[in-house]
């Protein structure tokens, strides 16, 4: 998970690098994780992006409910956002991101036929908060490890061109761009799917969320999981953790258990779960 600390000096500067590189590229590729396609954006990219040509990719829909993968892909769209899915880790769907780079900037390149400019590769770049698979996203485009050294807001390097499909290359530094931290949810959530460094929240936080949201959403993973009766889940959401850490052995070490608790949410063992409900959106709007 990526160590860095996002005081207001680096902020300003990553900000600063991503608005620098906007210029070099005819397409920013904005980097989501699939189970918060909302709570892992940065609302600061809408401002500085302006106009630019954008594609919204869900990464980890592996990880994600594929329900509300779908119904994501349809509520940017009807925001004008073009959206597509992918498993950057298995290389699902990732082939698509050239192909819909190529349909949303169709005007552009026909007018550089027109002019006579052929085969002018796209130039995109991945911009995203950390964690959410920018490199491996690039890895996977350019079909090798490319060593992202540079990675870091404040830390510049030269810029360099990565083929990534017949029409497609990209920066080979991703954009970073921070968390959301104001909003307490939005803190729980990324720091369940592990957006976030675990020095930055309380693990018994983020367990208690967890509890709560597949008691609301899944109760029956929760009990098969976690071996539960019907009773077991009529209990608060702390009874439900001094419980667990009962059952796990771990007496009264409710941090250890809070621990095994959100890691079994970032692996999947609960399994597939998208936090941002599109439902609740689509109401607030
Ligand atoms: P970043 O550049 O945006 O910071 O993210 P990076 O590519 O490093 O990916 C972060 C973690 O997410 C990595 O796990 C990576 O394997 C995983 N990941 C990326 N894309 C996908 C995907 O589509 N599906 C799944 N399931 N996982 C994905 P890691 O190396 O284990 O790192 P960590 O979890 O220990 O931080």
């Amino acid at each position: 998970m990526s160590t860095i600390q996002w005081y207001p000096g680096h902020m300003a500067k990553a900000k600063k690098q991503v608005q620098e590189k906007l210029h070099l590229v005819d397409i920013v590729l904005e980097i989501v994780d699939a189970r918060l396609p909302l709570s892992s954006r940065n609302p600061i990219l809408d401002q500085i992006i302006q106009q630019k040509p954008r594609l919204m990719i869900l990464n980890k829909a592996d990880l994600a409910d594929a329900a509300l993968n779908a119904a994501w892909i349809a509520y940017f769209k009807q925001h004008d956002l073009p959206a597509i899915s992918i498993d950057s880790q298995h290389n699902h769907n990732v082939q698509q991101i050239e192909k819909q780079a190529q349909v949303i900037l169709a005007d552009k390149i026909a007018r550089q036929h027109e002019k006579g400019i052929k085969n002018k590769p796209i130039r995109a770049i991945c911009i995203g908060i950390p964690n959410v698979g920018k490199s491996t996203i690039l890895n996977r485009l350019v079909k090798r490890n490319v060593a992202i050294t540079g990675n870091h807001p404040g830390v510049t390097k030269k810029q360099q061109w990565l083929k990534a499909g017949k029409s497609l290359e990209l920066l080979d530094t991703p954009g970073i761009l921070w968390p959301k931290f104001e909003d307490p949810l939005v803190g729980k959530k990324l720091a369940l799917t592990g957006a976030i460094k675990d020095s930055l929240y309380h693990a018994d936080d983020a367990a208690l969320y967890a509890l709560a949201f597949f008691k609301q959403y899944f109760p029956e993973r929760l009990q098969k999981r976690y071996h539960l009766t019907e009773q077991d889940l009529t209990l608060t959401d702390s009874d439900l953790l001094l419980k667990l850490t009962t059952n796990f052995g771990l007496r009264a070490d409710y941090e250890r258990a809070s621990e095994r608790i959100i890691l079994d949410c970032r692996k999947g063992k609960l399994g597939r779960y998208t936090l941002d409900q599109v439902s609740e959106v689509v109401t607030h709007d």
